[in-house]
This record gives structure tokens, sequence and C-alpha cells, in this order.
């Protein structure tokens, strides 16, 4: 595996790679690496020559300061875990060499609704921030595919139309999200629950299932809603920051009914202090 921490160096290795015809795929993440990160990085290998992962903290996507203090940066094991799945490059930018203008400059992109409800309504500036070091990245990577995770769902709408805004040419290519045996959604914040908080959080999973499960024995969305919310406030020091029923992509509320449409339930949820999101798909 090649790794590059400065910019020069990895841009000559991708210049003669392109010049050579090679296929790249670029699989962007934040570290603390877990089998969902893996999975994006098994489905580029196929398909793609080279397979790029960027480990970058950025710090213009935390709203909560002390959550970017928290965040796990285990560099090592995070390394062991790419030369194990055989990855071909990991690009570990600095914040400097990310933001050389000092405090950063975010573009405004106009991100529409996209950028109002849901995580934005709770997280405000993140996916500003989000849109932006992805552009960075992108202009650094170019890469032919953007290997991104449904377990962020609406990050990936976000960073469609930011490659709309930008007319990029890079494609977008959404994978599975990845759980432990007990369904709960592979998360790098998963390692900050205590062993009763990561049992209790197994019931996110287990609440999105039992609705699309039942979807059809509710009366109305709203029903399916109350219920979904009823179940995750029974979790022990728990918070119910959302649970939403949104169509697949416009991400507008559905309030009557999830018949014939694509649809997903999102949720996001504080278990014991850590914050957690999931979603299914109907
Ligand atoms: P991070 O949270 O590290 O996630 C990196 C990628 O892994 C994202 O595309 C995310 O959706 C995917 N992922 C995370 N958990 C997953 C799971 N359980 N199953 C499948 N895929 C999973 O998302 C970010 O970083 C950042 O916002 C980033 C895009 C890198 C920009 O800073």
């Amino acid at each position: 595996m090649y790794l590059f921490k400065s910019e020069k160096q990895f841009a000559s290795f991708l210049q003669k790679e392109k010049r050579e015809g090679k296929k790249i795929g670029f699989v962007p993440t934040m570290g603390a690496l877990h089998y969902g990160h893996i999975s994006l990085i098994e489905k580029a290998k196929p398909e793609c020559d080279i397979v790029v992962c960027s480990i970058f903290v950025n710090p213009t996507q935390f709203n909560d300061k002390k959550d970017l203090e928290k965040y796990p940066r285990p560099i090592e094991h995070d390394m062991e875990m790419l030369l194990k799945a055989d990855c071909t490059v990991l690009y570990l930018p600095s914040v400097e060499e990310m933001y050389p203008e000092g405090k950063p400059h975010l573009k405004n992109y106009d991100l529409g609704y996209y950028d109002k409800v849901l995580e934005a309504a709770f997280r405000p500036g993140h996916f500003l921030g989000v849109a932006n070091v992805v552009f960075r990245l992108l202009q650094k990577v170019n890469p032919d595919v953007l290997y991104l995770g449904q377990k962020d769902f609406q990050q990936i709408q976000i960073i469609r139309k930011m490659i709309e805004i930008e007319n990029l040419p890079t494609k977008i290519e959404v994978c599975e999200i990845v759980r432990e045996a007990s369904g709960l959604a592979m998360s790098s914040r998963n390692v900050r629950l205590s062993d009763d908080a990561w049992n209790n959080a197994t019931i996110i999973s287990q609440t999105l299932f039992f609705l699309k499960e039942n979807k059809n024995n509710f009366s109305s969305v709203s029903a399916l809603r109350k219920e979904g919310i009823k179940m995750l406030k029974a979790i022990p020091d728990s918070i119910v920051e959302y649970l939403e029923v949104c169509d697949v992509e416009t991400l507008r509320s559905i309030e009557i009914s999830v018949e014939g449409k694509p649809a997903i339930i999102l949720t996001a949820i504080w278990i014991d202090g850590v914050r957690l999101i999931d979603n299914v798909l109907l």
C-alpha cells in the first residue's frame, strides 16, 4: 500500500496512473475504520484498478468541538486494516494541506432542502463542511467513482448535489449498511458506548426493521412514526432527535402512505451521550 501525506507526491503518482488509463475508485473516511468502511474498499476493488482511501478528521464538519476532540484516531489500527484489505493508496492529508488558507473559507453551496432537514436541522453547518471537504478531496484525487455508504444517507444526497453544482465527472456508488451481528449499524462512534449502551443501541435497528416489516399494519405513516419514536424513547439514557419517513430522492417527509413510493426511515438518537444514526429503506 502506498502512503501519501503530501499532495505533491500524491499528484504525480495519480497523474502517472491516469496516463496509463487506470480507473480510480475513492473511499473518503475520517478513520477509526471498521468493516463498514472496509466494505466500501471491497466494493471498489473489483471495479477499479486503483483504490484510494483517505483518512481526514475534517474539523469543518463538526458542529460540536467536544465531538471533534473525542473523535477516535487509531491510525496504526487503521493502516493494518487497509493493508489487510489490500487497499492501493492511503492518503493522509494534514489540516494545513486541506485548508491552506488557515481559517477555512468555505464555499457557500446552496444545498437546498437537503441542508434543512434531519441531520441538517440538528447539526447546523455540518453538511457545508462535508460538501467543502469532499470537493477538496475530489479535486486532489479526481476519481472515476466515489464510494459512499448508505449509513449516511443524507450525506449522499448532499454530495450528489455538490457534484452537480461543481459539474464534476465523478460517479457515485452507494454501498449497503454493514451491521454487527446484533443489527447495530457499525460506526466509529460505537467504541464510545459502554457495554450497557451497546446492548441498548441494538434496539435502534430492531425498531427500524420492525417498522419495515409491519409497515402495512399501521393505519398511516404518522401512526408508524409514532410507534417508532415510542420504541426508541423506551431505550434507557436516550434522547431521540428524529425518526422520519421520507421520500428517498427529495427527503421530504411522507405523511400519508408509503405505498408505491421509494421511501426510507431515518433516525438519530443519543444513547448514553453518544449520537447514533441509522436508516432502513422501505
Ligand atoms: P466516515 O464517518 O468515516 O464514513 C466514511 C464512509 O463510510 C461514508 O461513506 C460512510 O457512509 C461509510 N460508512 C460508515 N459506516 C458504515 C457502515 N456501517 N456500513 C457501510 N458504510 C459505512 O462520512 C464520513 O466519514 C465523512 O463525512 C466524509 C465523507 C469522509 C467527509 O469528511
